[in-house]
């Protein structure tokens, strides 16, 4: 049987949590590259929920989700991972949910405003804040490409893995909790205080 994706984030402290409480052998599907199909041969994903009024359309990405439950506790009413479907659009003013959407950091909720209402105004300059002993949290006008070039995504959010251990790269998945990830932010090495040129950062690049 294909994987099924999640219906909403689960409730923080579950046994079967959509962050990294679900690494148990068993539980997670083998690691893929981002914008693989979940379920091979269906040719698409099918990672997307989307959640309807008159004025908003809700997108919600369980890729990127990693159940910081900002939006439940900025919304309960309207983000609320007892109900089913876990969104309930009619329950707040399309600006509230807007705004709530706003504040998640992974990219994992974004809108459209059908009313004709401005939607979400990407900040103008681009923010990268290494989050302390977490992801780097990215705000702006963002895309994401491999080597080549090739687009991935694209959006005003992101929370991307600094640890390493993410397996949803190049996104955060908690994981940086379950290996208890520590760094600080700004780290300068000795190395980089002293040096002279690039051979005395590191050995390998230059002749
Ligand atoms: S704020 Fe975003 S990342 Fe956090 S639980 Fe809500 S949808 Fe998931
Ligand atoms: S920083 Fe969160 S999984 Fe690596």
């Amino acid at each position: 049987m294909g994987y099924v994706p999640p219906e909403s984030p689960m409730p923080r402290g579950s046994s079967q949590g959509f962050g990294w409480h679900r690494m148990g052998a068993g539980f997670r599907p083998a690691p893929r590259r981002y914008g693989e199909p979940r379920t091979p041969g269906e040719g698409e994903l099918m990672v997307k929920r989307s959640y309807h009024t008159d004025e908003i359309v809700v997108h919600w990405d369980s890729e990127l989700c990693i159940h910081t439950a900002i939006c439940l506790n900025a919304l309960p009413n309207v983000f609320d991972v007892q109900a089913s479907p876990w969104i309930t659009v009619e329950a707040d003013s399309a600006e509230e949910i807007a705004r709530a959407i706003e504040g998640c950091p992974t990219g994992a909720l974004t809108y459209e405003r059908t009313d004709g209402a401005p939607g979400e105004q990407t900040q103008a300059e681009t923010t990268v804040i290494p989050w302390p002993n977490g992801p780097l949290m990215v705000r702006g006008n963002v895309e994401i490409r491999d080597a080549t070039g090739e687009l991935f995504t694209a959006g005003p959010r992101f929370t991307l893995c600094r640890c390493g251990a993410s397996q949803n790269q190049p996104f955060c998945d908690l994981s940086h909790r379950r290996i208890q990830f520590h760094n600080n932010p700004r780290v300068v090495s000795a190395d980089r205080e002293t040096a002279q040129s690039p051979q005395d950062i590191d050995p390998r690049i230059g002749p």
